[in-house]
């Protein structure tokens, strides 16, 4: 029988942590004490201020209506100063800028205003689970370059211009990464901005999703190199550097023909993000900034933790993540180890293992491009992240 469904759909993958997550509901609604460590999704509420802003403007009774299609002019404006001021992008206008439905949407926009059928584009492995995903959707064929455990999982300038061809449109890294917490430096980005310009036309996307949870003190945006801004997209959100996943609301600073065309886009998919969460955005970007700073400071002391905690299971193997809030170790060493008659083969079972036997579920390092690795969440309380590890632990132990 022919599906109705579309090829695009059949063809398309579920997102690993979402049905992880979804997985760890369903045990909790039968009763099962799960500790759910995959979802990338921070544990605090969205600071005060936001949400007040976001109540005065229901009671200014102004932003009911079709929102501009690019964002309100004020939160553009206010957009632009940050990427001029903090980001020492000095070309970013309100022009430049068009806010969307998070982050995601943002990429999802640039990838369908860009990408033809077979361009290329080249991802930092282990990625970010949507990029591959949403570039073959808009027609486009993902390569990956990967980093490794011994280099902090952050491929290279040399695998870049390796992996170049006539073919590649685009490059899309995560800086600080979703999955490894590693955080490009400024050389290592300039070296990757040395390769870019040698090749006519080819752009970068750089997600700066996790900026504002960065522990080296030190934020590097590729868009603020000489000859960058007209060859680079910047993605960033509110999501988790102000606790505002729900709120559904991101952007992108991008050369103003990109710009015009993910106007265009989004014109047609979504008329523009919610208005009242584009209020709470502006809140959040031009207000007092130490909620987010503390917040950045809570998962510092996580990660703290976790190491400390990790280092003391046997077989896992892990680098320093310096931002985000993850945690990618390496658990070959349980590969075709066995405890109650469950062998582990591969990073999916000792997801599922853990999840089965120790109420705790991770992400499989394979939705990452990485299948000996699984994927810790630490944005949860120092109590649940202790009896996750000690459950970890003794579930571990039980493999021989
Ligand atoms: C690397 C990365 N980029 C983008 C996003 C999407 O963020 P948003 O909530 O703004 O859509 C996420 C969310 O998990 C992410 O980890």
């Amino acid at each position: 029988m022919t599906s109705v469904l579309s090829d695009r759909i059949n063809q398309m993958e579920e997102s690993a942590t979402l049905a992880m997550a979804k997985k760890a509901r369903e045990l909790k609604a039968q009763g099962i004490d799960i500790i759910s460590l995959s979802l990338g999704e921070p544990d605090f509420k969205t600071p005060k201020h936001i949400q007040e802003a976001a109540k005065a403007s229901i009671d200014e009774g102004k932003y009911f209506a079709y929102p501009p299609v690019a964002g309100y002019q004020d939160l553009r404006e206010a957009i632009a100063k940050k990427l001029r001021e903090e980001n020492k992008i000095a070309d970013a206008k309100a022009e430049n800028i068009v806010v969307s439905t998070g982050a995601k949407h943002s990429i999802a926009n640039v990838f369908m205003c860009m990408i033809n059928e077979g361009d290329e584009v080249v991802i930092f492995s282990p990625y970010w689970v949507s990029y591959a995903e949403i570039i073959k959707l808009a027609g486009g064929i993902p390569v990956t370059i990967e980093g490794s455990l011994e280099n902090n999982f952050k491929a290279t300038a040399k695998q870049l211009e390796e992996a170049i061809t006539d073919k590649t449109k685009a490059i899309i890294y995560s800086s600080p990464c979703n999955p490894t917490g590693s955080v490009f430096s400024k050389e290592e980005l300039e070296a990757i901005a040395e390769v870019v310009k040698k090749k006519e036309n080819l752009f970068v996307i750089a997600d700066e999703i996790y900026e504002l949870i960065n522990f080296t003190g030190k934020h590097a945006s590729i868009a603020s190199f000489p000859g960058m801004f007209e060859r680079t997209i910047t993605v960033n959100g509110f999501s988790k550097g102000y606790a505002m996943t729900g709120w559904r609301v991101g952007y992108i600073c991008a050369p103003l023909f990109i710009a015009k065309a993910c106007e265009k886009m989004q014109g047609q998919f979504t008329s523009g993000g919610t208005g009242i969460a584009q209020r709470a955005a502006l809140a959040a970007i031009s207000g007092d900034q130490t909620a987010s700073k503390e917040m950045e400071k809570a998962y510092l002391n996580r990660r703290d933790l976790v190491l400390k905690l990790i280092q003391e299971i046997p077989g896992f193997k892990t680098h320093v993540p310096e931002g985000a809030f993850y945690f990618f170790p390496d658990i070959t060493y349980f590969f075709g180890k066995s405890a109650n008659g469950f062998t582990i083969n591969n990073a999916d079972d000792f997801c599922i293992y853990l999840l089965e036997k120790a109420n705790v579920s991770l992400v499989t390092g394979e939705a990452f491009g990485a299948p000996n690795c699984v994927r810790i969440s630490y944005a949860a309380s120092e109590e649940e992240l202790v009896e996750a590890m000690k459950r970890i632990k003794e579930a571990c132990a039980n493999l021989k």
